[in-house]
């Protein structure tokens, strides 16, 4: 049995382009078989943003937290629960101003939290931040309206989403890293059905090899398909 968390980060419903590939993947996923998912709808969950009191909740030792503490946290618990029990976790989200909607980031900073998710210790010298959780494969299915961030592009270096991701995974547990794109929503016409298309079947391809190499334990190296005249963007990496 394979555990996926999904999270959604669109507040478009039926004309989210980043939905519509997380159905692709997940629907493919659940082809394989092995598959139990558990869905977080970011646009239907009222997330709260990190405040004094949450800070103050976080950095007291569980057993001496009031009340209050334990309430301020009680979000966070849930949103760590879900993400400690997935094998793989699913993030479908737009780019919004070249990097994660608020709501996405919120679920970021409710999810990395001091003492459950890292650690934190100066006798790790310069590095001092540990994982907590670990073996998990980070999926992210992203849709932008313009297009041209890979090395090379017309937008190279605008990307924050991408690799924010790929700087935070460990800390979601995820050692390994697999993305794909949709592009050029703003400007429509050709380029983007490719780019629509490419993706659909890029995710399909991604979600069967998943399921192999959950037997096969595979850990594939580093490929990277820059988009080209709207084919998908795409990338897989360990980190
Ligand atoms: C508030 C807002 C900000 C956006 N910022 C960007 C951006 O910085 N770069 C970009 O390529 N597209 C940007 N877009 C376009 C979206 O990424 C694109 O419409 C995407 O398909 C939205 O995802 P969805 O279809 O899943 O809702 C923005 C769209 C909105 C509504």
């Amino acid at each position: 049995m394979r555990n996926v968390l999904r999270i959604d980060a669109s507040p478009r419903q039926s004309r989210s382009l980043s939905r519509a590939l997380g159905d692709t993947f997940i629907e493919a996923l659940a082809r394989q078989g092995k598959a139990r998912i558990v869905r977080r709808d970011l646009a239907s969950t009222e997330l709260r943003f990190i405040d004094e009191e949450w800070i103050a909740a976080a950095f007291t030792p569980e057993a001496e937290r009031t009340a209050g503490q334990h309430s301020a946290l009680a979000l966070s618990d849930t949103l760590i629960d879900e993400l400690a029990s997935a094998e793989v976790l699913v993030i479908a989200t737009p780019m919004y101003n070249y990097g994660m909607p608020a709501a996405l980031k919120a679920w970021v900073d409710q999810v990395v939290r001091i003492g459950k998710t890292f650690t934190f210790d100066l006798v790790r010298g310069d590095f001092p931040l540990e994982p907590v959780l670990t073996g998990k494969t980070l999926v992210l299915l992203t849709s932008r309206g313009e297009f041209g961030f890979e090395p090379g592009g017309i937008r190279q270096g605008q990307d924050h989403l991408v690799p924010q991701f790929a700087t935070i995974a460990k800390y979601l547990g995820a050692g390994r890293l697999e993305h794909v794109g949709i592009e050029y929503q703003e400007f429509g016409g050709q380029r983007h059905e490719v780019s629509v298309r490419s993706a659909h079947e890029h995710a399909r391809a991604l979600a069967a090899r998943l399921a192999r190499g959950q037997s096969e334990g595979l850990v594939p190296t580093r490929h990277l398909h820059p988009s080209k005249n709207g084919a998908a963007n795409t990338a897989s990496r360990p980190l």
